[in-house]
């Protein structure tokens, strides 16, 4: 077992984790994170994503040891990063332009969305498709979720012309 010290979702949590545990696992089995979901086991399918430190990953790529002493952000926590309203803007949009059907890759398409218009707050369609690429959604055929992350940047109108 080894020690781990982190920060998720703004709470310090200490546990002491076998070194090959996932962070995803950490996250849902340890923590009780289950909005974190896991949708393959080959790190294709994107719907672990989560926030280290600032930066999205797959979190069933990630060891939890890998973790210690960083800030972890998952969409259960994404909200209260952003002051004020219920829902992080990201969320939002994709509830307002049904950016989801089955909703199963929902929270790490938003996490990589968000990480996405951090780097880069005007993205075209074409930015947009790439900076998801590694995030699968069997359901929406992506037009919607793409035009969710237009709207979250202020581009909907621009995108409707
Ligand atoms: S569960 Fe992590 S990429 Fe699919
Ligand atoms: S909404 Fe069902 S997998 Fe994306």
């Amino acid at each position: 077992m080894t020690r781990i010290n982190l920060t998720v979702d703004g709470a310090k949590v200490a546990d002491d984790v076998e070194p090959r545990l996932l962070l995803v696992q950490y996250l849902r089995d340890k923590l009780g994170k289950t909005g974190t979901v896991i949708g393959c086991d080959t790190s294709n399918c994107g719907a672990c994503t989560v926030h280290l430190d600032g930066t999205s990953v797959k979190s069933c790529n990630v060891l939890a040891v890998q973790a210690d002493g960083a800030e972890v952000t998952t969409i259960e926590g994404l909200a209260a990063t952003y002051d004020g309203g219920e829902l992080h803007p990201v969320q939002e949009s994709f509830r307002e332009c049904h950016g989801l059907q089955c909703g199963y890759c929902t929270p790490g398409m938003i996490m990589q969305s968000v990480a996405l218009l951090n780097e880069n707050p005007k993205p075209t369609e074409q930015e947009i498709r790439l900076g998801l690429e590694g995030n699968l959604c069997r359901c929406t055929g992506y037009h919607n979720i793409v035009r969710a992350v237009q709207h979250a940047s202020g581009q909907a109108e621009e995108m409707h012309a």
